[in-house]
């Protein structure tokens, strides 16, 4: 089956929904023109925003058939314009394609637009909104959102971690060294060494340390690390993409789709045996009387208390946060470096008159803005989360003058807006000097690749700190080209836009 995520949810196009959709004509209109009468009351008399044509039935879901709906959503922005709305079998959705109405959804229309609709395979991975991340604007958000900035990732937190994050700098510097002398017969694979720290710390933020295997009882084996990181963060970040029919009929949601439903259940479970299992190994070394201090110490004795389910939810969250879209900034960034001599020279150049013969520090951020302008071009041209985790219009509204009504999802097509030509010239371009021209501080959310207003990204600071750090060490103490430069190889994977080659770097010690 083909399939086209849509943010985190997930559009399908196929076989089956065909088939059965033939079948079910007269339900759909019915649910349709119920739909009219329920969200449709319009007392302004806003116009409607204008439709791209669809087929009957299934809307515009053929034409999602390819595996990127971000770019399908900008090329049809050029010709309906930056808002318009499309259907997704039988439902209504809106796209929005740029920056002024991505801020007019994501602050002054928040309101009504603050919960999400999950596709099927979302709720079961999500424990039906468990998380910070996919939970509507409601009290346990509230409640998570607080623990998360209190003990992870708000000031003091980063703060209190900054020794865990200074390590896993020298630890990637290490790394690369070690290799360095192999390098070019075997090219360097960033990512690999990459990810790999950025789960070492995670597990430290989260549970006080790394593993290199656990027992996990409820499954009765022994996990190696690399198991444990193919059940925490590979497999939702695949199972979050995949397909289910019915979530674009969902008046046929009484049909079984077991295997389906047996791919994600099995999923969860694994990720639910491993979270148990890391649970109980901490609490042993609690009863034990080791000093911890890490997220699930915070959640365990000063936090509201919280149900299992929760606990293990909020503890996975951070963990899976902190190992995707950071790597996925900096595998781009160096991506880029590596291609454009020109650039890594000038960003090398900045580094040794600020920094000298000392190592790049946290601190020596805020002196380089050309290091900044390299991590928000990145975030611009190859931004992480491509279309926000759709939105759902709970109550009629407005956006960019036209009519919403209740019942409509939300895309916001992140990509769209950060390829809009009235704001960035020759946007396809990778041009961090772009963002020199304003000579002030660039704001976190002036690509919108964190999102925006209430809703925003809670990591910001986290992600700009790692990947400019690292970016700005493996630039200090290496000259970095391509193994083979075939050209522009810029495909992506998966939920979060990763690159679909791993980049492969000959590297060589700058002195
Ligand atoms: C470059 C890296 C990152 C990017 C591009 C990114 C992007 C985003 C985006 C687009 C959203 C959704 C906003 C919305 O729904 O409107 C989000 C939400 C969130 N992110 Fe990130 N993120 C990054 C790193 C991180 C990290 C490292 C963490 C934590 C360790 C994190 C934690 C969160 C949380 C908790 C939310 C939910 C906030 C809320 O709903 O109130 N993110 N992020």
């Amino acid at each position: 089956m083909d399939v086209a995520p849509v943010g985190s949810a997930a559009v399908a196009f196929g076989g089956p929904a065909v088939a059965v959709a033939g079948g079910v004509s007269l339900l759909l209109l019915k649910s349709f023109l119920s739909t009219q009468r329920n969200g449709g009351g319009n007392p302004n008399n806003l116009p409607t925003i204008p439709a791209v044509p669809g087929v009957p039935l299934l809307g515009n879901l053929l034409e999602l058939k390819e595996k990127k709906p971000y770019k399908t959503f900008t090329k049809w922005a050029e010709t309906h314009g930056p808002i318009y709305s499309i259907k997704a079998g039988s439902s209504p959705m809106v796209v929005i394609n740029s920056n002024d109405l991505a801020k007019e959804a994501f602050i002054t229309r928040f309101d009504s637009i603050s919960t999400r609709k999950l596709s099927k395979a979302l709720q079961i991975l999500t424990a039906d909104k468990t998380m910070v991340a996919m939970s509507d604007y409601d009290e346990y958000h509230k409640t998570v959102k607080r623990n998360i900035l209190t003990s992870l990732l708000g000031p003091a937190a980063r703060k209190k971690h900054r020794a865990l994050r200074d390590t896993m700098a020298e630890n990637l510097s290490n790394q690369l060294h070690a290799l360095a002398p192999n390098s070019p017969q075997e090219a360097v694979n960033l990512r690999k060494i990459f990810q790999s720290e950025l789960f070492t710390l995670a597990f430290k933020q989260t549970l006080g340390k790394d593993i290199e295997s656990i027992y996990v009882g409820d499954l009765g084996i022994t996990m190696t690390r690399d198991e444990v990181f193919q059940v925490l963060v590979v497999d939702p970040m695949m199972g979050a993409i995949e397909v289910d029919w019915r979530d674009f009929f969902p008046y046929l949601s009484w049909i079984p789709n077991t295997s389906f439903e047996n791919k994600i259940d099995q999923m969860y479970t694994r990720r639910e045996a491993v979270m148990k299992a890391l649970v109980q190994e901490h609490k042993k070394r609690i009863g034990s009387g080791e000093n911890l201090n890490s997220y699930i110490d915070y959640l365990l004795s000063e936090a509201q208390p919280l149900t299992e389910k929760q606990l293990l939810m909020s503890l996975w969250e951070p963990i899976i946060e902190t190992s995707d879209t950071t790597m996925v900034t900096t595998e781009w960034a160096m991506y880029e470096l590596a291609r454009n001599p020109t650039k890594q020279a000038r960003l090398y150049a900045e580094i040794q008159s600020v920094c000298g013969s000392e190592k790049i520090t946290e601190e020596k951020l805020c002196k380089m803005p050309y290091l900044s302008a390299v991590f928000h071009e990145t975030l611009r041209r190859h931004s992480p989360v491509s279309i926000i985790p759709l939105r759902y219009v709970h109550e009629n509204t407005e956006l960019g003058g036209y009519h919403v009504p209740a019942g409509t999802e939300l895309a916001i097509n992140i990509y769209g807006c950060n390829m809009e030509k009235d704001i960035w010239e020759n946007p396809e371009n990778w041009n961090p000097e772009r963002f020199l021209a304003d000579n002030e501080p660039i704001d976190l959310q002036r690509t919108m690749a964190f999102g925006g207003g209430k809703r925003v990204c809670a990591g910001a600071m986290q992600a700009m700190l790692i990947a400019c750090v690292s970016i700005g060490r493996m630039v200090q103490e290496f000259e970095w080209r391509l193994k083979d430069d075939m050209g522009e190889d810029i495909n992506t994977l998966g939920l979060t836009t990763q690159k679909l080659n791993p980049m492969l770097a000959v590297i060589k010690p700058r002195n």
